[in-house]
């Protein structure tokens, strides 16, 4: 985990990625790469999540594949089976997070929003944990506030997450890393405008070097 943290820090900032077409998924992670950013979240909200992991995994190299809103132990089973070194949750549920971290040896990073969830997260030995939806839960402020008694944890804040702010939750030490739909949406993915993708990736990768060095 301790790797993964410090994986996620020197990358910065996930972009999340809801894909509907598997055969997009090699172009999209080619045109992050050209960007500089070498990983993805790709949600398990559509159907196409394992094949494009999958096509992912088999053809990109290095790039590091992550699988988001895995809610269920079916959808980590897929996950796991297409490849992904990471799996990712909008909230915390104990049985799929215990059976992907513990059964398949796949870490996990579930979503939390209250003191509670991150008590209940840290109780399990888990010391990372996104925070969903960010903005909407009070953000940066937020993050400030329950770091001070969690101040064991590391945040990975998403939802709301734009270069406008970006810079200001890569300041927190907390923050590992930031997640985001901006640098790869939906339509431009659907509209093949990978030039666009790359070009928003590249100026996140300028945000996080501005921050962190
Ligand atoms: C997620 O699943 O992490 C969010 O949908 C991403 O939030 P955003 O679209 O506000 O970046």
């Amino acid at each position: 985990m301790d790797e993964l943290i410090s994986y996620l820090e020197k990358t910065g900032v996930i972009p999340v990625v809801t894909i509907n077409d598997p055969a997009k998924a090699p172009y999209l992670a080619e045109a992050l790469q050209n960007g500089g950013i070498n990983c993805a979240e790709i949600t398990f909200r559509t159907d196409a999540a394992y094949e494009a992991i999958k096509h992912i995994t088999r053809t990109g190299g290095d790039f590091f594949a992550a699988a988001g809103t895995v809610l269920t132990t079916e959808q980590a089973d897929k996950a796991a089976d297409a490849g992904a070194k990471l799996m990712v949750a909008p909230g915390f549920n104990r049985y799929v997070f215990t059976y992907s971290r513990d059964i398949l040896g796949v870490p996990f990073i579930p979503g939390v929003a209250t003191p509670s969830e991150i008590d209940l997260v840290y109780s399990l030995d888990q010391k990372i944990v996104k925070f969903f939806p960010a903005e909407a839960m009070g953000g940066i402020k937020y993050i400030k506030a329950v770091s001070a008694p969690y101040n064991m944890m590391k945040f990975m804040p998403t939802g709301g997450i734009s270069p406008e702010n970006l810079g200001d939750y890569l300041k927190l030490k907390q923050v590992v890393c930031c997640g985001g739909s901006w640098i790869a949406p939906k339509d431009l993915i659907e509209a093949k405008d990978f030039g666009e993708i790359t070009k928003r990736a590249a100026e996140a990768v300028r945000i996080v070097k501005e921050v962190r060095g």
